[in-house]
């Protein structure tokens, strides 16, 4: 594990931050008062946060659990982890494949705290854990390239990543260069708030964001099928995370009619 010794992570506690939103979305202990609150003025927006939180998870569990099936993939690079919360994407994978291999990143100091839960891997597999930055893509590959052979094809996945990183802040180049170089044969996956249910709700969360010195960039579903130029799409294609091969894995129930507002995908590179 590179960087800092989980004991010494400073966490800052005054201002709310996307990882523990996300643990308290999920029911987890991880988070501060300061993630709650936050997390609360966004269900008066949309009341349907936890379930957007479990349906982005599920499509996780489904999409990897595709990627080491019929996808044939052994290495992973995981890029916005979040907070470990069972299973993890090394267990779904390494329960099909054993000898997976599997590194794992994120920004957020409270994960690197609690990173221990993601080196739990199979004795034939490895997991890593790295402090990285995505906008820092290709000292991200430099240090996976110490696990992970990229001359053989890697799933990289930004799931609930990309909506973070705004245009400006380049969010299609870091995607570009993390795809470039990737082996042909492997695969890309993203989740992503989408913009195109609510425009306007998705403009007053992305103040509310900003009010709090944070980026969100829900996109449409056109700006979300830009991330995949150049790849070939994996059946369905573009699709809503419910929607997603929902025979690979568990259903989750949601309040209403109306669809999760998050788009998905998976691409093989040719
Ligand atoms: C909503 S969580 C998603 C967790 C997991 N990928 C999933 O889909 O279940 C988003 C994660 O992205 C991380 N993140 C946000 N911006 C990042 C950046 N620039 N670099 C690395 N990680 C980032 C956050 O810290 C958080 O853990």
């Amino acid at each position: 594990m590179t960087g800092q010794e989980p004991t010494s992570v400073y966490i800052d506690t005054t201002k709310p931050h996307p990882a523990r939103m996300y643990d308290w979305f999920l029911g987890g202990k991880d988070n501060y008062p300061v993630d709650e609150e936050m997390a609360r003025q966004l269900l008066t927006l949309d009341a349907r946060g936890r379930d957007m939180a479990r349906t982005n998870r599920a499509f996780m569990h489904r999409s990897t659990r595709w990627l080491a099936g019929p996808g044939g993939m052994r290495q992973y690079l995981d890029i916005g982890t979040g907070i470990p919360t069972e299973p993890n994407l090394h267990q779904i994978a390494q329960q099909t494949a054993p000898d997976s291999r599997v590194v794992y990143t994120d920004n957020d100091p409270i994960v690197l705290r609690h990173a221990e839960a993601l080196l739990r891997s199979t004795p034939e597999g490895v997991t890593e854990y790295l402090q990285a930055d995505a906008r820092e893509p290709r000292s991200i590959v430099e240090q996976a390239a110490e696990v992970l052979d990229f001359s053989r094809p890697v799933a990289l996945s930004l799931n609930a990543l990309l909506h973070f990183v705004s245009d400006e802040d380049g969010a299609y180049e870091l995607v570009r260069d993390l795809v470039a170089p990737l082996a042909p044969g492997s695969h890309l996956v993203v989740s992503h708030v989408a913009s195109d249910f609510d425009p306007e709700g998705a403009e007053k969360a992305r103040r509310l964001y900003a009010e709090r010195g944070l980026t969100l960039a829900p996109r449409t579903r056109e700006q979300f099928g830009r991330f995949f130029d150049g790849l070939d799409l994996v059946e369905p294609g573009v699709a809503l995370a419910a929607e997603w091969r929902p025979e690979l894995g568990e259903r989750v129930e949601v309040t209403g009619d109306d669809p999760i507002p998050g788009w998905v995908a998976v691409a093989r590179k040719p």
